[in-house]
């Protein structure tokens, strides 16, 4: 799949934002490895430490899928350029990427930036 499609999906999915208190909605789009999409939303909650980002609700659907191997995820703010997973999202990204890696897409002025999760997170922690 397009990159572009793959960003696309991931605005779609930042409309169903739930995000009252930040008030910044993002939206991802995960592509595994069988070539299936699953997008996720960031949802708040008014106890703040248990808000959900993007990134780890549509890894949890492509998981609850069935689907363990991610290839590339995509991220949309519309509060923000490049808008990049944070800490926690990079380490369950790593622990879900594929043999051939895991892209992570973001998008700008400048058009797409495609990274990696080995240079966001080098020497990831695995057991
Ligand atoms: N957020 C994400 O969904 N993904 C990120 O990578 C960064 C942060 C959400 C969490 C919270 O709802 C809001 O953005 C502000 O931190």
């Amino acid at each position: 799949m397009d990159y572009q499609e793959l960003i696309n999906k991931a605005e779609e999915a930042s409309k169903n934002s739930y995000s009252p208190y930040s008030k910044f909605a993002v939206g991802a789009c995960v592509l595994t490895v069988d070539g299936n999409i699953y997008t996720g939303c960031n949802f708040e909650n008014s106890s703040f430490g248990l808000t959900i980002c993007a990134e780890r609700n549509a890894v949890g659907s492509a998981i609850a899928a069935g689907d363990k191997k991610i290839r590339a995820i995509a991220i949309y703010s519309p509060n923000s350029e490049y808008c990049q997973p944070c800490g926690a999202c990079r380490q369950v990204l790593y622990e879900f990427r594929s043999e051939d890696g895991l892209d992570i897409v973001t998008v700008g002025k400048y058009g797409l930036k495609v990274t990696t999760i080995n240079e966001l997170l080098p020497e990831g922690f695995k057991l």
